[in-house]
């Protein structure tokens, strides 16, 4: 009698067991994203072609070159990459303090930027251009010292525009800044190469003006908080990979093409 007590509660561990492996097989192979770790990504996704909104982009209303990008991270480290759309400026602040785990925003590599965060391996090569009416006489840079120019807040065009020492009104947004100068209430935009090509692309009348000896090569990077290396590893890491396979310049050429 003895021994069959001890056969029966020995079965009912064994199925107690058995069905506690069966809850935790499940909770894991029903939502994949739900067990998986995750990237927060940060943007501000209001610069095509690297990031914009549209009804349904690569992740989630997310669409753009880094975007794609973004996503491809958290496949190669088997994490979905998450996006928070803010403004550009508190990118670096929601790395400090945790809100984000990467900025991920066109954000071009600068010594000031670098004291405050560690940048990833570069991804793509950018320059500041004008864009002006067609109609314009600006031909250089230094054209600009008597016209309203326009400029995007905190944007490396921004520092350029101040650096030259001239007078500008800031906007938030580039669609802000192109219909001032559609609306001719400006003369010139100055603004990120790619982001200023789509512009033009989208509105008619506008022309792109380039002074290389005035702007210089300017490259973009991921940005994390400062000394996370594991992270910075695994950006580094694909990004490796992109750039290697082919697989940037191809969603370089696949996003400035496309109509958004
Ligand atoms: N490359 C410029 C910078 O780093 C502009 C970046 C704007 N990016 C954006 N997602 N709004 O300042």
């Amino acid at each position: 009698m003895k021994k069959f007590v001890k056969i029966v509660s020995m079965t009912v561990a064994a199925a107690l067991m058995a069905v506690t492996f069966t809850a935790c097989g499940d909770s894991s192979s029903s939502s994949d994203s739900k067990s998986k770790g995750s990237i927060k990504f940060g943007t501000n996704a209001e610069f095509p072609p690297f990031e914009y909104v549209v009804s349904k982009g690569v992740i989630g209303e997310f669409d753009g070159i880094d975007m794609a990008i973004a996503k491809q991270i958290g496949e190669d480290n088997d994490k979905e990459a998450k996006i928070e759309n803010m403004e550009f400026d508190s990118l670096l602040v929601a790395l400090d303090n945790g809100k984000i785990d990467a900025a991920i925003a066109g954000m071009t590599v600068t010594d000031e930027r670098k004291e405050k965060v560690d940048f990833s391996e570069t991804y793509y090569n950018a320059k500041q251009v004008m864009i002006v009416k067609e109609d314009s006489d600006i031909a250089k840079a230094s054209d600009m010292a008597d016209k309203k120019i326009v400029v995007i807040q905190g944007y490396t065009g921004e520092t350029c525009v101040k650096k030259l020492g001239f007078s500008y009104q800031s906007f938030k947004k580039g669609t802000e800044a192109i219909m001032e100068l559609v609306n001719g209430k400006c003369d010139v935009v100055v603004i990120d190469s790619a982001t200023a090509d789509k512009y033009v692309k989208d509105n008619k009348g506008l022309k792109i003006v380039e002074d290389n000896k005035e702007f210089e090569n300017e490259e973009y990077a991921i940005a994390v908080k400062k000394g996370n290396k594991e992270l910075l590893d695994e950006i580094n890491k694909s990004i490796k990979k992109m750039k290697e396979d082919g697989k940037i310049a191809e969603l370089a050429a696949k996003y400035a093409d496309s109509t958004n």
